[in-house]
């Protein structure tokens, strides 16, 4: 079988002394939509760290189109291709929509008018707002925000810690069609969600993690299917 586009391979590490992820693997595979699911400090945050090249691990790999990236900075990581919005912390909150989206641009030299144009079309609620604080906006606005500005370097791959935290359920929806139709034009999408059944809904992939290991990988109808997972993790 052909290796996945990105894999972290049995990842162990965590913070300081103390492991949070144990042989812990997550993978896209190109154009695809992964999902991590999992009860709180399940490690899911963690996991997309690791990932990242924010945390320091122990044991196992990343790797990125058949390149271990184990040891690169996350800077160096968006230059091959990643783009990461983070749970928390993840707007410019006293800038404008704008500025976010060319700070989200800054390690390209070309001209980024096309792709900002790209993503106002995305979300075009965002050039109606293009010159209003993005700490002015609405929770599904904001993400919609942090979202566009990791676009902005064009990532191959992009990966979003918990996009739909704190919003409607029809704006739930919105963001997982807008994330569907990031990965139709070939992005990766690997995902964190709490909202745990409609993301596995719309996964090719799902990861179940507890207790910063997998309990449970497969489709994610499989995993919508499965007595035990729903029993367990999606509330019977
Ligand atoms: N910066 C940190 N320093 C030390 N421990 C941390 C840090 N961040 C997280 N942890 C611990 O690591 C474990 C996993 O946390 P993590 O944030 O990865 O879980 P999570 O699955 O993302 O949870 P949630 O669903 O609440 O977002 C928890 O026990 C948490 O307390
Ligand atoms: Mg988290």
């Amino acid at each position: 079988m052909a290796e996945p586009f990105l894999i972290g391979e049995n990842m162990t590490g965590g913070y300081g002394a103390v492991d949070i992820l144990h042989n812990c693997t997550i993978a896209v595979e190109r154009g695809q939509i992964a999902v991590i699911v999992g009860p709180n400090g399940a490690g899911k945050s963690t996991a997309m760290k690791a990932v990242f090249g924010m945390l320091n691990l122990r044991g196992g790999r990343v790797m990125l189109d058949g390149e271990d990236i184990s040891k690169l900075s996350p800077q160096a990581r968006v230059h091959r291709g990643m783009g990461f919005v983070p749970q928390t912390s993840n707007i410019f909150t006293s800038m404008t929509v704008e500025e976010n989206l060319e700070m989200g641009a800054f390690i390209r030299t070309d001209d980024i008018k096309g792709t900002m144009a790209q993503i106002y079309d995305l979300f075009p609620i965002l050039k109606q707002k293009r010159y209003q604080a993005a700490g002015e906006l609405s929770g599904g606005q904001r993400q919609q925000v942090a979202v566009g500005r990791a676009l902005m370097t064009q990532p191959k791959v992009l990966m979003l810690d918990e996009p739909t935290a704190g919003v409607s359920p029809i704006v739930m929806d919105e963001l997982f069609d807008r994330i569907i139709e990031v990965a139709r034009t070939g992005i990766s999408i690997l995902m964190v969600e709490q909202n745990a059944r409609q993301a596995l809904d719309i996964a090719d992939k799902g990861y179940v993690l507890v207790q910063g290991a997998n309990r449970f990988t497969d489709t994610g109808q499989a995993l919508l299917a499965d007595p035990e997972v729903r029993r367990s993790f999606l509330g019977g």
